[in-house]
């Protein structure tokens, strides 16, 4: 098994994924929040690129509209992107989510290649580590990145869930150097996941916004045993 990080999604070619376990990681906040609904009662998460398109299949198909951009929930739009608006459970009955965000649902469907795609984040790490681990190919750890550019969350994501595979495997496997920066950097914070999110510069922005309360939610290690995959167009929890 050989693991290798993508530091951003935008730079994922299908060569790095084919045949292999992916794991996506857009821990501010697109996986933590799919993880969270999916370990809430929510069936199927629908992620979509663009809004547009995000709006007309909610309307089609019945399904919850959630959405964000800029960190903030998308006007108009009945949810945003905080795992907390989720956390409580469906309302009214719809229980499939056609979630949009900046980066994320990008990255997710960037993976599409894979042999198997799965959402990763701090709060589901050990059974996302688990069941890569199970799979028996290579990993490929996909980080989303923002607009574009390395973000430090998701390194940070990625390196938690490899502290995972270290002490589930019992031993270091074979790693590229930006894996391997990632398991020193959760090293580096494992006892205090938040300071490491609150550093972040997504981070500060989403304290700016006043959600301070989502950062906390985010660096919850192994809150859940939610392992999200996607598989067609539909992410389902496992
Ligand atoms: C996302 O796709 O999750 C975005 O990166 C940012 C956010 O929701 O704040």
């Amino acid at each position: 098994m050989n693991i290798n990080l993508i530091p951003v999604a935008s730079a994922a070619g299908t060569e790095a994924m084919s045949g292999a376990t992916a794991v996506v990681f857009d821990v501010l906040r697109a996986s933590s929040t799919i993880v969270t609904a999916l370990s809430s009662g929510y069936r199927m998460v629908y992620p979509v690129v663009n809004v547009e398109e995000a709006v007309q299949i909610a309307r089609e198909r019945g399904f919850c509209l959630a959405g964000e951009r800029g960190g903030q929930k998308i006007p108009g739009f009945p949810m945003g992107n905080s795992p907390l608006e989720f956390s409580t459970g469906p309302v009214a009955g719809a229980d499939i989510l056609v979630l949009t965000t900046s980066n994320g649902t990008a990255a997710i469907r960037k993976a599409s290649t894979a042999e198997k795609v799965l959402i990763g984040s701090i709060i589901n790490a050990r059974a996302v580590a688990r069941t890569a681990i199970s799979e028996g190919r290579d990993i490929a750890l996909i980080c989303a990145g923002s607009d574009g550019l390395y973000a430090l969350e998701d390194i940070l994501g990625a390196g938690f869930v490899l502290m995972e595979i270290v002490a589930t495997a019992n031993s270091v496997p074979a790693m590229d150097d930006q894996a391997l920066t990632a398991l020193c950097l959760a090293r580096y914070y494992q006892q205090d996941p938040l300071a490491g999110l609150m550093e972040a510069n997504h981070g500060k922005k989403l304290l700016g916004l006043g959600l301070k309360s989502d950062l906390r939610w985010c660096s919850r290690l192994n809150l859940y045993d939610t392992v999200p995959i996607f598989a067609g167009n539909y992410i389902k929890g496992s």
